[in-house]
Parts: C-alpha cells; structure tokens; sequence
C-alpha cells in the first residue's frame, strides 16, 4: 500500500512544533557571517537558533556524530572505487546551512502551500531564505557543480519541541549518485535508461509526473522498468550493507514504501531495535525532472537522506538527544573515534562537576617519562571511589634551571547521588595529596 504523498521528511523527523517565534524584533536585519538579511513578516529565527550555525558537532573530533560520520564516509569509501583505488564519492560537510526557499523546496519538486514549508515548521530568515530543513537542499547546486557521487553532512533546522528525540537543530548525511548507461548495463547495449517515448518527448512526459498526486510507485513514467530494478538493486544492497557495517551483520531490517516528492519509487529502510521497528534513513530513485534541471540527461540517480543523531542514540545507547549538544567533559571523554566497537553510554550524573589541580614536583633525578600517570590514578581512585568522575594529565614540563620536572593532574569529582560540597572535595582532594606525596616522594606544589 503506498502512503499518501503529504510527506516530505521522514516520519520521524517530522514536525509537531509548539513554539513560538520569538525573533529579535528591533533589529529590521539579520546577519549570519558576511551577510546581511532584509527581515519581513516571514523572519522566526532566533539569535539562539543561529548561535548554533557553526557548531560543527559532526566534526568536533571524538564526538559521537562525528564517529557515526566517519563510519559512514568510511564504508562508501570503501565500497565504491574507481580501478585506480580512488573513492567515487566526495564529502562536503561544511557547506552553509542558508539556503533559499527554491533550493529547499521548489528544486525538489516541493509544491506550493506544502505543509513541510510552513512557517510555524521551519526556521526563515525572510520569504527567500532559511536554515535548511534538509541536507537534500543542496542537490541541484552539487549535481551541477558536475558530481555524480556526493555526499554531504551537515546540521539542519526544524521548528520542534525539545524532548529526549527532538531538538530544533539536528544533523542531516545526504547522498546523492549518478549511474550511466555503461555503467547500469554493462555490455547489455540494448537496454536504456530510458523509454523510447520519453526520449521522443521528454516535455510530454514531465507534465504527466508533475500532475500525479500519489505518484506510481512502480517507476516513473520516463525510466524503463529494467534500469530502474538495477538501480533499486544496487541502492538496496548498498544501504543494507552500510547498516551492516554500523550495527552488525545480524540487524534485523525491513523495507517500507514510502513517497518524497523528490524520489519515485521512494522507500525507507527500518531496523529492529529494542522490541520496536525504527525508520534509519529514506531513500529513492530520483526524479529525472531534478536531474534535467542540473544539466544532467543520460543518467539515472538514487538519494538517500539520514538523521546522524538518530543513529548515534541506536549505536552508543544515548537516551537523550540533548546530550549531542553537551559540553559535560563526562558524556564528551566516553567515545573515542579509533575504538573500533561502539562503547555504549554510561549514564552521567546529573549532579555538578567540581575540578581540582593536583602539581607536584618530582624527586630530583626522576624524569616524567619515569613517573606512570597509572599508579597516580589508582592511589586517587582508591582515596576518592566513585566521588571521582574523571582524571586527566593536564601539564608536564622540566624546569630549565632546576632540572626538576612537575606533572599536574586535574580530578574532577562529581558523586552519583548527590550534590558534593567544596568541603568534602577539599578533604579528599588533600588525602589524595598526602598520600601521593607520602609514596611517590613527590613535593606538591
Ligand atoms: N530529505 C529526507 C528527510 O529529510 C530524506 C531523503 C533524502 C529521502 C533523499 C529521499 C532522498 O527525511
């Protein structure tokens, strides 16, 4: 059975918003980098929703959407290579999420009054522009920029009520890859992409596409049903198989029919995880009319679209998608981007964080690489147990006249269950000390 065709975005992601623009109602412009905005009645973005262009979450190195981000990259590196080893697809992750209300919506074939481009679900800067509600935004600028394969990542925007899965700015990966008719067939010259009338008239059969509500989803009317079925072949096994590559051999999966206006046939690709089936990514064949609009007109496409955050709470067991935007050095110092298994989440205590230095000079004659930071972290954890939430070497040097070399350790305490006073940090921070200095025959400083 196919879906009506009123959805844009994947389910998942879809709007319920509540809030109410709250927009900077002095100033008569907007500025977002060199750029300056004429507002109108359409403007809803706030100074904190533009605070967040630039975070560059799903770069910051060890952050988990940058580690699902490169898992990613890394398995279509891997899987498609040209014959001198080479990757076929390339990666733009830093593209400005400011896009016009053409490249949003009408280039992807998006009609007029739209639900998805309501004012009350998007982010606008004015009637021509806003904060991308897609990382599919971008294709015709990419396609005729002269890529067949891309990927792009990047943060997009969507007016919503911030719970557990739901924030206003969240991260998007698109991509995007363009098939020939060698490249499809092979050495079967007979076959085409695309049908004898349809070449005759190209014109004739656009219209018929463009006033079809629930679009066929079958094929569109200009593809033949061969190359199509190669395509929705190769797209399948390829999305299948970077699932694979995320979460196991062993995932369960399944396909569902689904309707973008900018894909047909479209499907979305669901995973079983814990007793429910959960929607990972969307994707389809592209419509040719985008295609012909970038210049493109001997070659078939797939798309695909998926949410890193989403991801990232499936692969680390994150409960909260407000944790991807914490600065808490507790949930950033748990994920590390050259582990090859995921290391899943351990809760983070809700209580403050409380930082204390520990320097001390070494005995003289001993140099640092002598000294293991290991034997200071067990003395500190037996002294300090579950008070301590982490310990970082945070200073090492030698000093010049001396000789004496000095290390400094920075514990961050932070108990579980309650909230620690500075009192009960003090006194365990100066046993620790005591200690160290006891069986290390340090000199704290
Ligand atoms: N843009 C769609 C979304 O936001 C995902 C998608 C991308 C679907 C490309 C098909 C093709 O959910």
């Amino acid at each position: 059975m196919l879906k009506c065709c009123r959805q844009v975005f994947l389910p998942h992601l879809r709007l319920l918003s509540t809030q109410t623009p709250s927009p900077n109602l002095q100033a008569s412009t907007i500025e977002i980098g060199n750029h300056v905005f004429q507002k109108d009645d359409w403007s809803n973005v706030t100074p904190k929703i533009l605070s967040y262009i630039k975070s560059e979450k799903h770069l910051q190195k060890h952050h988990p959407l940058s580690i699902i981000r490169k898992r990613i990259v890394e398995y279509f590196y891997n899987t498609y290579k040209n014959n001198r080893g080479t990757p076929l697809f390339s990666v733009y992750d830093q593209v400005s999420p400011v896009v016009s209300v053409h490249q949003n919506f009408d280039n992807l074939l998006i009609p007029a009054g739209h639900p998805s481009r309501a004012k009350s679900d998007c982010y606008y800067i004015n009637k021509h522009y806003l904060l991308r509600a897609h990382t599919t935004a971008h294709q015709i600028e990419m396609i005729k920029s002269g890529l067949d394969n891309y990927i792009i990542v990047g943060e997009v925007y969507r007016r919503d009520e911030i719970d557990s899965t739901h924030y206003p700015v969240f991260h998007q990966l698109d991509a995007v890859r363009l098939i020939g008719k060698e490249k499809l067939f092979g050495n079967f010259l007979d076959l085409e992409i695309f049908e004898n009338d349809f070449k005759s008239n190209p014109q004739k059969i656009q219209t018929i596409i463009s006033n079809s509500k629930c679009i066929d989803q079958s094929k569109q009317p200009c593809h033949t049903l061969e190359a199509v079925k190669l395509t929705e072949h190769e797209l399948k096994s390829v999305l299948v198989g970077l699932t694979q590559h995320l979460f196991g051999d062993n995932i369960e999966y399944r396909w569902v029919d689904t309707c973008f206006p900018f894909t047909q046939p479209s499907w979305e690709l669901e995973i079983y995880h814990k007793g429910d089936w959960m929607e990972v990514l969307g994707c389809g064949i592209m419509r040719n009319e985008i295609l012909l609009n970038s210049g493109v007109s001997n070659s078939i496409g797939f798309a695909f679209g998926l949410g890193l955050e989403r991801l990232a709470m499936i692969l680390f067991d994150i409960p909260d998608i407000r944790l991807f935007w914490s600065n808490d050095s507790g949930f950033l110092t748990q994920f590390n981007e050259e582990d090859n298994r995921p290391n899943k989440y351990k809760a983070i205590s809700t209580f403050p964080q409380c930082s204390n230095d520990l320097s001390f000079w070494l005995p003289e004659g001993v140099e640092i690489d002598n000294f293991s930071p290991n034997d200071f972290y067990d003395i500190a954890r037996g002294i300090g147990g579950d008070m301590i939430e982490q310990i970082t070497l945070v200073d090492k040097f030698k000093h010049p006249k001396t000789g004496k070399s000095s290390l400094c350790f920075r514990i961050v305490y932070r108990h579980m269950e309650k909230t620690l006073t500075q009192a009960e940090v003090n006194e365990t921070h100066g046993k620790i000390a005591k200690v160290v200095s006891e069986s290390f025959n340090v000199v704290i400083r």
